[in-house]
């Protein structure tokens, strides 16, 4: 059977974007596949976190993967940091990375801003550990929001460049599973930049955790332009927020952009905005409140946690054995 390979950082506000781009993804993909969905707490410490802020959006993420229906006997849910084969592994493959490869990671840019020079040395070799997780299982597919498809592409350089230095098909290249309507869900205040975790407006995204009235007063207040809604999805895109708008909707809705402008095309932004909040409280506002629920019982979250580190250290494991072996690594 192919293998999945996900995760997500558990940096905060766990999002819209992260649920569209990601995770429901996952839940739809869950039973053709077997799955390994992680929160990948080592690649949120490439930037500064609290350790308790650290621990609770541990949880919480791995929350919002149960809440939104990740079956936990199917699939395994557990911290990155509880395998200790993603950090090995990093460094063996680390050692088989050209630095050209790593200069040309546009979130590393993205990140590190202007004084480069203060940037740390996890949040350049980030792009690595990420080929580590996907490659510790040998998954063969990584479903993800379209901000990933460079990082992925490096995986399947780095796959390819042990392949080839060893002189072996030993790791297999990882397919993007990048689909939907909404693989860049967009900033609710600037349809040009992406939704994020740490954008420091929180108008600017839906959290997955804001309740119903939370959830209505961003869409009253997203951004829009004052025409009404086209007819064709090319009259959209010159309107990035207009556009991302109706991506949403489609998607939360299981439509097209198309579909959901037959319903609403000549309509103004507050009848459609009125329609967008009703669905966006059906689908979030159940899925926050089972984070609520299950957060109330963090024994509980860890326990899935530590089930699940230990059937993924048991892929992870030999597959790192085997990596060290084939370099030549001695072992015990
Ligand atoms: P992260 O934590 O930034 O995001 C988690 C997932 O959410 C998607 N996503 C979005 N999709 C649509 N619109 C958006 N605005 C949006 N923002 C985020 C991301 O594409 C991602 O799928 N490097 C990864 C985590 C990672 C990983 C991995 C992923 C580490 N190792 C191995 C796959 C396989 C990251 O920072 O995602």
């Amino acid at each position: 059977m192919n293998r999945i390979f996900s995760g997500i950082q558990p940096t905060g506000n766990l999002h819209l974007g992260n649920y569209l781009g990601a995770i429901r993804n996952w839940v739809a993909l869950q039973h053709d596949y077997e799955c390994i969905f992680c929160i990948v707490d080592l690649h949120a410490l490439t930037l500064p976190q609290e350790p308790d802020a650290l621990r609770h959006a541990t949880r919480e993420v791995t929350a919002a993967y149960i809440a939104a229906g990740i079956d936990t006997e199917h699939c395994i849910i557990f911290n990155q940091s509880m395998v200790t084969a993603h950090a090995e592994l990093a460094w063996l493959l680390g050692c088989l990375t050209p630095l050209g490869w790593l200069n040309r990671m546009t979130q590393f840019k993205e990140k590190a801003g202007k004084q480069r020079d203060l940037a740390g040395l996890g949040l350049y070799a980030y792009p690595v550990l990420m080929a580590a997780d996907i490659l510790a299982y040998k998954a063969t597919h990584v479903p993800v929001g379209e901000d990933q498809k460079q990082h992925l592409e490096l995986a399947r350089d780095i796959a390819g460049a042990f392949n080839r230095r060893y002189e072996r098909d030993f790791f297999p290249l990882p397919e993007p599973q990048i689909f939907g309507e909404a693989t860049r869900v967009m900033s609710l205040r600037d349809g040009t930049k992406k939704m994020s975790k740490s954008d420091t407006s929180d108008y600017s995204r839906i959290n997955m955790t804001d309740d119903a009235d939370a959830i209505a007063l961003k869409i009253r207040r997203a951004k829009t332009d004052p025409e009404p809604l086209p007819e064709t999805v090319e009259a959209l895109e010159a309107r990035p927020e207009a556009d991302n708008l109706v991506g949403i909707y489609a998607a939360l809705t299981n439509a097209t952009r198309e579909a959901a402008l037959v319903q609403f095309a000549g309509q103004n932004f507050s009848t459609f905005k009125e329609a967008l909040s009703g669905v966006s409280v059906d689908v979030l506002g159940k899925i926050g409140g089972e984070m609520r629920r299950l957060m109330a019982d963090p024994g509980h979250i860890d326990a899935i946690l530590h089930r699940g580190a230990e059937r993924a250290a048991a892929i992870a494991m030999p597959v790192l054995d085997e990596v060290k072996e084939i370099t030549g690594l001695l072992r015990p």
